[in-house]
């Protein structure tokens, strides 16, 4: 009895400390380095952890102040996460401490190393950044909401692959705070970019204070109300204005640079320059009246380059500004700057013959004359110790001889100029623009600008392409993402458009091309979310939504699909159009589907929390997944998976087309051959073409349709002209039909044409881009 007593007291005493242990366990978490972006090497080793106490203090070297502000943010970051905020000191034993020190020996001076104990923690950087950077990795190592947190053993070593690693905002369209724009920075800073470019001026407001010409800010920072939606003609009648003072500049530029951000800032010219027209009219060439604009695009009222006031005020205005901004660099915008008002304007037709402009080597005198106008820019800055950026339109004509250029619409600028010999910053449009969409689902969006840029788009990017040799390569500075706000008002719209497509972006900059992995960032992605919640930025969650690879498999004839979930969350799904849920078929791999249907799929979670309902009409004809040759090369950029795209099923959902349904040619016949693998009786064939006049993509001009039996001699089955009879710009799905009497055959082949480009529109007499997404035959 006495023995069994004993034994159960000893039992429970067991039971107890064990429950005790494992709550021990449960709340305390070990930091893991998997952060983003990636650090270059993490190695870690068996031993005692580091445990972070209360009593953990973070060492400084004595007189550092940058290091002292340095020790202040870790402090705060470890406090954010784990409630713990360490003393600071540079007078402590170093034990149970977080060691802070430069003089890492390391040619790059953004070069850090970490070292984890059992009794210490030491950052040690090339520079005070570096050792910031080693302060962002240290606190993302850490969960979001940890309480009782170990460190284990661990040597880390990192450096960024890219010295130019930027973001841009636009507060022009839509003004932001001085308050919001430092939270826009602390955003940055997080993500270890050492850019902020800040596109101070454009057509719809000048937000930056110039003493020596009040009324940019008192008239050119105001406008009058705003175009609903896009470009609809009408307007909301809402006052929209707002600009920085000096003072709050500084304190911005102050700001930014304690977390080693440099600030560039934009005054785009001689183009995008309508609200200080509206300021000072006598700047243009016609001498106005002009408006802030209220709506967005491209206007033809630009600054005059005929007049030499231009030149005092562009002059007078960056003397201002290099004041402001102790950054090497000055950007001073360049694009889309139209040149009818030059063509018609005495000044700058003088200015032209003074210069002896002439029309050469496929531009005209007056992109020398905006060529003249950013080397003239260029010197006094050059003058003044600052370097130019500018986007890629100053190749047009002749590049100012040391400036560097900021490449948008393609990699292609970058790639020129880089064989020039200059410096490039990579933010082409299909990676690197913020206010795409970053879904297919449009729908459920709020409205943006159009596009499609999603996460793992951002990812993918490679800003030194393999055609430019090593020393060439060396001219592309880095990288960065742009965030124009035509269609972004509020804080939490912006740090939507730009949360978590930072993440891939930091990493696209950061890390090294053979270390990166989609996959693998996709397990770091949810701690950093964790992160962003913590400090309660509005981030978009489309990575938790399901995910659906879709590809025709010409062996099997049907279409592959494949769902999957960044956590691998349960999916469920189901084939007639219905809302899935738990009850419905649950995803246990790759299945195929060869028929029309409609696939919705969604992940439920635990405690029945459900992502976006995945949704795919599936529009099989007998042409679908059987093998097609396309003898006509696809535009590179809308090339996606290839020819397989044209007889997927898979139809474009709106002419939006950047989200990859669409194939685009560039004003070639486009020619395909479908094997219907045996002869096949058909009597229509239906294609589909995206048409956006605005961006040069016309409908096709001729559908023609031939049949063969050996895929050799060919005879016309049935072909439609077709007249494009629109006179201003137009978008829509165009669906074209040619119907016939039955024939019977194995192979087809199918001849789109592009169409002629009419007088109304700029690019007339050259033939339009074609976009189609399928080609079906019933
Ligand atoms: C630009 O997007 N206009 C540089
Ligand atoms: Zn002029």
């Amino acid at each position: 009895m006495k023995k069994f007593k004993i034994l159960s007291v000893l039992i429970a005493v067991i039971a107890l400390l064990s429950s005790c242990s494992l709550k021990e366990r449960k709340s305390t978490e070990s930091a893991n380095y998997q952060v983003i972006p990636l650090p270059s090497e993490i190695v870690t080793s068996e031993g005692n952890p580091f445990v972070l106490s209360s009593s953990v203090k973070i060492l400084f070297p004595e007189g550092n102040e940058k290091m002292h502000r340095n020790a202040e943010f870790l402090a705060e970051f470890l406090d954010i996460s784990t409630g713990i905020k360490p003393d600071i000191t540079s007078a402590a034993p170093e034990k149970n401490a977080i060691i802070l020190g430069i003089g890492l020996q390391h040619s790059n001076k953004e070069a850090y190393e970490i070292v984890v104990d059992e009794n210490s923690i030491t950052i040690t950087g090339a520079s005070e950044a570096a050792v910031f950077y080693g302060i962002q990795t240290l606190r993302k190592s850490v969960s979001a909401d940890a309480k009782r947190i170990v460190f284990q053993p661990v040597k880390i070593k990192d450096e960024p692959r890219f010295a130019y690693r930027g973001m841009m905002l636009d507060v022009a369209r839509h003004f932001q705070s001085a308050d919001f724009v430092k939270r826009y920075i602390d955003i940055l800073a997080l993500h270890n970019i050492n850019r902020f470019h800040w596109h101070l001026t454009d057509d719809q407001g000048w937000r930056i204070e110039i003493k020596a010409y009040p009324k940019l800010t008192v008239i050119g920072s105001q406008r009058e109300q705003t175009v609903v939606g896009r470009n609809t003609g009408e307007y909301d009648g809402k006052p929209h204005g707002g600009f920085y003072t000096q003072e709050e500049i500084k304190d911005i530029v102050k700001y930014a640079q304690d977390r080693y951000i440099t600030v560039i800032p934009e005054i785009d010219l001689p183009g995008h320059m309508l609200a200080a027209l509206a300021a000072y009219p006598e700047l243009g060439c016609t001498g106005g009246p002009y408006e802030v604009a209220g709506s967005w695009g491209v206007f033809d009222d630009v600054l005059c380059p005929g007049k030499e006031e231009t030149f005092t005020f562009l002059e007078s205005v960056l003397s201002e500004v290099i004041e402001l901004f102790p950054s090497e660099y000055i950007h001073i915008g360049g694009d889309e700057c139209p040149k009818v008002r030059w063509e018609e304007c005495s000044d700058c037709q003088a200015r032209i013959k003074e210069l002896k402009l002439k029309d050469k080597e496929g531009h005209k005198a007056e992109h020398y004359l905006q060529s003249y106008v950013t080397a003239r820019i260029e010197k006094f800055l050059n003058n003044k110790g600052k370097s130019i950026i500018g986007w890629d339109e100053i190749l047009e004509g002749e590049l100012a001889p040391n400036a560097t250029v900021m490449s948008w619409r393609g990699m292609e600028g970058g790639i020129q100029a880089a064989q020039m010999g200059h410096d490039v910053i990579m933010t082409p449009t299909a990676y690197c623009y913020f206010d795409y969409y970053q879904t297919q689902n449009t729908d459920e969006e709020p409205l943006a600008i159009g596009g499609y840029v999603p996460i793992e788009k951002v990812y993918s990017f490679e800003p030194a392409p393999e055609i430019l040799t090593d020393k060439q390569k060396a001219h592309i500075l880095g990288l960065q993402a742009n965030l124009w706000t035509e269609y972004i008002e509020t804080p939490d719209y912006v740090e939507y458009m730009v949360m978590p497509r930072i993440a891939a972006l930091s990493e696209a900059q950061w890390v090294k091309p053979e270390k990166k992995n989609y996959e693998a960032f996709l397990t770091r992605l949810p701690g950093l979310l964790n992160l962003y919640g913590k400090l309660g930025y509005n981030y978009a969650t489309h990575v938790f939504d399901v995910q659906a690879k879709m590809i025709p498999n010409f062996e099997t004839n049907s279409l592959d699909v494949e769902l999957s979930t960044i956590d691998n969350a349960p999916v469920y799904y189901t084939l007639d159009g219905t809302v899935p849920a738990v009850s419905s078929t649950k995803y246990d791999g790759k299945f195929s589907i060869r028929e029309n249907t409609e696939i919705k799929a969604m992940a439920i979670r635990e405690g029945g929390n459900t992502s976006k309902v995945l949704s795919e009409k599936i529009n099989a004809s007998k042409a679908s997944y059987k093998p097609i040759t396309l003898l006509t090369t696809p535009d590179p950029n809308y090339r996606y998976t290839g020819e397989g795209m044209l007889v997927d099923g898979l139809f474009g959902n709106s002419t939006n087309y950047k989200t990859g349904k669409w194939m685009g040619f560039k004003g070639e016949n486009i020619v395909a051959i479908i094997d219907m693998l045996e002869p096949t009786e058909i009597s229509t064939a239906q294609i589909r073409n995206c048409v956006v006049t605005g961006d040069w993509i016309f409908d096709a001009s001729e559908i023609i349709l031939e049949s063969s039996d050996n895929n050799s001699v060919f005879t016309i089955v049935n072909s439609q002209k077709l007249l494009d009879a629109n006179t201003t710009h137009w978008s829509d799905i165009a669906v074209h039909t040619l119907s016939f009497d039955p024939v019977t055959a194995r192979y087809f082949r199918l001849t789109v044409k592009p169409t002629v480009m009419p007088a109304w529109h700029p690019g007339k007499g050259s033939k339009g881009y074609v976009f189609i997404d399928e080609i079906s035959l019933n």
